[in-house]
């Protein structure tokens, strides 16, 4: 079965062809990345926009480069939330009109769905496991007991891990998206520079914050820094890093050890990050749990992690009318 897939929820504009929710014929993003920049964040009235321009693009590349034909579809499967309602808006509507056109169904899925569902995409992977999906809007650590089978153990109380990753970055002056340029800096600095806090380490169960990290960056440089010596804005990344690091891997095998479960699944965004990577594998070493990372193409906003939910909803016969509206926000254990 053959699911063209399409992702519109923030800034990227994504349409890839997933075989049998296992196999990824094509995986075509197109970000918006530069439009945003200049402006320090997602500007969503601009993000809609750039979606419904590139939309009929990346479906038209990604049906090209799996070798098919819009006849030879069997299905769609649509973000339908959370993220920003008008970018949603312009993936659903395209996606809703190839199912009404074409007489295939749709199916409407869960973004976070998509991202923790991501690893199948490379191979085998058992339930139960534990997901940690770390974002640029979540961070969250779902109980998985299978596709469709999900409960919230813990999540952020206030800025997500990407979030925090991006406002430190601004900062520091290191532009918009910064997530990725920090993980880069603290490669060459000293983690111990800077004793960064450790937010809720030892309270508040499985739920993260991050707004007090940042608050402690910000007075550790001051409101407008000069730029900062290089030396200097290393030493601040990797510790930032550090700090960023250690809250999530301790929080996320404590809840693993109180579920009891010995697979984790990191997902989304964050999980490119090289920092949390190199910890988690460190971890895993112990012998005491697995740990799974998508590739860094699947770990970002895509697509073909779309296919693997959407084609098991399909099979069950979960198919979306053509009145679906999108959902700004949506908790995954409602979906
Ligand atoms: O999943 P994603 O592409 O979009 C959302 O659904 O939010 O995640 C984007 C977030 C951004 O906040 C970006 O700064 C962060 O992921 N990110 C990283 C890295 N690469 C991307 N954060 C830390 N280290 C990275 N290497
Ligand atoms: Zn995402």
């Amino acid at each position: 079965m053959l699911i063209l897939c399409i992702e519109s929820s923030c800034d990227e504009t994504a349409a890839a062809v997933v075989r049998d929710g296992r196999q990824v014929l094509s995986n075509v993003v197109a970000s918006q990345v530069d439009v945003h920049a200049r402006y320090g964040g997602v500007v969503p009235e601009l993000a809609s926009r750039k979606h419904v321009e590139a939309l009929p693009v990346v479906i038209e590349q990604a049906l090209a480069e799996a070798g098919v034909t819009l006849a030879g579809i069997d299905g769609f499967g649509v973000t339908r939330g959370p993220g920003l309602l008008g970018a949603l808006l312009t993936g659903l509507s395209t996606a809703k009109a190839l199912a009404w056109a074409t007489g295939k169904p749709l199916v409407a899925v869960h973004h976070m769905e998509g991202h923790i569902l991501a690893p199948l995409l490379e191979g085998e992977l058992d339930f139960p496991f534990l997901a940690l999906a770390v974002s640029g809007g979540h961070t969250h650590l779902y109980r998985v007991d299978g596709i469709g089978r999900y409960r919230i153990l813990g999540q952020t109380l206030d800025d997500a891990a990407g979030e925090a990753y991006d406002k430190v970055a601004k900062l520091l002056g290191l532009g918009y998206p910064g997530g990725a340029v920090i993980d880069r800096l603290a490669g060459e600095g000293n983690p111990k520079a800077v004793a960064f806090p450790r937010p809720m380490l030892h309270k508040g169960g499985f739920d993260f914050s991050f707004s007090g990290i940042k608050t402690a960056v910000l007075q550790e440089v001051g409101p407008a820094p000069d730029p900062l010596p290089a030396a200097r804005l290393n030493d601040l990344c990797a510790s930032f890093q550090a700090a960023m690091v250690e809250v999530l891997t301790v929080k996320t095998l404590r809840a693993a050890e109180a579920e009891g479960l010995t697979r984790i699944v990191v997902a989304g965004g964050v999980a490119c990050n090289r920092g949390l990577r190199k910890r988690f594998s460190e971890l895993a070493a112990t012998g005491r749990f697995t740990v799974h990372f998508p590739s860094p193409s699947l770990c970002g906003d895509n697509a073909a992690m779309l296919g693997v939910p959407a084609d098991h909803y399909l099979r069950l016969g979960r198919v979306a009318g053509l009145d679906t509206e999108p959902l700004a926000t949506w908790a995954l254990d409602q979906c």
